[in-house]
């Protein structure tokens, strides 16, 4: 059996499964405890020991623990250890993310750590730098390691947060109550919990933050998909006034530079609703902890120093935890450690595609001829009919939607209209958009049309009858067309970063298209570039 860990990277916390977490924690607790008892067979068990193993630190934006802890696991581990200075490097000159990591993979560097504003970053370049190492014939498949990407994800801090919430369950996974304060809005290590708590059988997490910094809506909805029990309160005072208390609190601190300057006139009341006071204490579980990613601002702390010689003060803890778990990661991913991991489930093949255009039965066509077109538009004898479109919406959103439709599929150079009307009820609007003549679709195009149009029919009309006809459904996953674009300005994807990056997005439960690189939900109509 391969060991599964080795080439892998960690774009998002969800890389690696539930079990995997389990076993990679089970080695942090054998690490921790060899380096605390200078227990130096087992330390040399986790070391790469290879001066020519290459590690990259791109750090694009500040840190203190996450760099420091990895270029300590790095030495720790004995390996070529390079921080690259992005103030002098050729970032500067306008060149890509690709080209730059491109040319560090073939210098036999094979683990990238990268923290950087540039959403999904780590995702991308995992597959254009292993593309680049096939290319090449490079003897290795360069690993990404997402530090932070922005508002997105901070997998590394995940496991860390992880690991210290396991510490203090006695490393039992059965259930955790957890309140996370702060700032929710910006705050990626709380995005990361979001498929991250999934570690625990039963989870119920407290969100406490003004709404100004609440958790954006597309990490509540992986929460309530992955089954936690939420609760929501505007500041701490708030939730102290009912009875149910977690015994777990994990702080972020509030980012309100980013938000302008009407925001900052507030800042003052907004910290206020997430920062602890010393009358809070004596509402506390007892037992609780308190944990925190760190920095604390030192002006502004939400923990503030009177609690650091408090039994509560977890943060410390959870910050010298940090380098055991880089360390036990990269030995994994390096492929030192890992080979007696056996996953109890196979690794999932890749999904073949549910269909998302389904044909009508022949024999179901032109029963009812006049159906085919709705009231005020010529029946015609040749063409293409997209009926259904948008059903139930108001009419300025179908023809809003149908200028969408004509521009995705190319119908704007064509004769024909568009039309709103009312259906067989006539209370609902829908939308319908014909063109004469002969028309064919291939299968690219029908893709578009359904991930474009979800829920409408498509007809081919010959000789004044339908001769084929199509209902169509989102598909499950859509990439490969150069009109789609995400419309978050932060995600490499989007043409704001000029990285050529190509979008693509999966379906998620609700019917949403969400993008692989940030995870920001999208409806139907708004992949496509108008
Ligand atoms: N927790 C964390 O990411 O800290 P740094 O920004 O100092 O790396």
């Amino acid at each position: 059996m391969d060991n599964v860990f080795k080439g892998r990277s960690l774009c998002v916390i969800d890389d690696l499964s539930i079990e995997e977490r389990k076993y990679l924690f089970s080695q942090v607790r054998r690490l921790k405890q060899a380096i605390i008892h200078q227990n130096r067979d087992v330390m040399d068990e986790f070391r790469i020991s290879d001066p020519d193993f290459g590690i990259y630190e791109v750090f694009l934006e500040d840190s203190t623990r996450t760099k420091e802890s990895f270029r300590n696991a790095a030495s720790f581990h004995h390996v070529k250890l390079t921080e690259m200075s992005s103030s002098s490097s050729s970032f500067n000159k306008g060149e890509s993310y690709a080209d730059t990591f491109n040319t560090l993979t073939g210098y036999r560097n094979q683990i990238f750590v990268i923290r950087s504003k540039v959403e999904g970053v780590c995702r991308y370049l995992e597959k254009e730098c292993g593309d680049f190492a096939v290319r090449n014939g490079l003897p290795y498949k360069p690993v990404f390691i997402n530090a932070g990407d922005g508002k997105h994800e901070h997998p590394t801090q995940e496991l860390l947060d992880e690991y210290s919430f396991m510490e203090d369950n006695g490393f039992s996974t059965d259930s955790i109550h957890l309140a996370l304060v702060g700032d929710l809005f910006h705050g990626r290590t709380v995005h990361s919990k979001a498929n991250g708590l999934k570690l625990f059988s039963k989870v119920k997490v407290d969100l406490i933050a003004p709404v100004e910094l609440a958790m954006p809506a597309n990490y509540l909805q992986i929460m309530k998909d992955n089954g936690y029990e939420i609760r929501l309160f505007g500041s701490i005072d708030e939730y102290l006034m009912q009875n149910d208390i977690a015994s777990k609190w994990y702080f972020t601190r509030p980012q309100l530079e980013r938000m302008g300057e009407r925001i900052l006139q507030r800042a003052d009341e907004l910290r206020a609703c997430i920062t602890f006071r010393r009358e809070f204490l004596d509402k506390l579980p007892q037992g609780t902890i308190f944990y925190h990613p760190l920095p604390r601002h030192k002006e502004h702390p939400v923990i503030p120093t009177f609690l650091d010689e408090m039994p509560l003060n977890g943060w410390e803890r959870q910050s010298i935890n940090g380098m055991y778990c880089r360390i036990v990661l990269l030995a994994l991913v390096a492929g030192r450690i890992g080979d007696d991991f056996v996953p109890s489930t196979p690794v999932e093949k890749e999904k073949v595609e549910a269909d998302y255009i389904h044909a009508v039965d022949p024999s179901l066509l032109n029963q009812k001829k006049s159906k085919v077109v709705s009231e005020g538009v010529r029946p015609i004898d040749e063409g293409l009919v997209i009926d259904h479109i948008s059903r139930g919406r108001t009419p300025d959103e179908i023809r809003t939607h149908m200028r969408l439709i004509c521009k995705v599929m190319g119908l704007d150079g064509l004769k024909g209209g568009e039309w709103v009307s009312t259906g067989s009820d006539g209370k609902t609007w829908k939308g319908l958009i014909f063109r004469p003549g002969h028309i064919e679709f291939d299968r690219k195009q029908l893709k578009r049309l359904a991930a474009v149009a979800p829920g409408c029919t498509l007809n081919f009309i010959a000789d004044g009858s339908v001769k084929q006809k199509y209902r169509a459904s989102m598909p499950p996953r859509i990439y490969n067309f150069d009109d789609l674009m995400c419309t978050n300005e932060a995600c490499i994807s989007n043409s704001t970063q000029s990285e050529n990056a190509p979008a693509m997005f999966y379906r998620t439960e609700e019917s949403k298209y969400r993008c692989v690189y940030c995870d920001k939900d999208h409806s139907f109509n708004e992949i496509f570039k108008m």
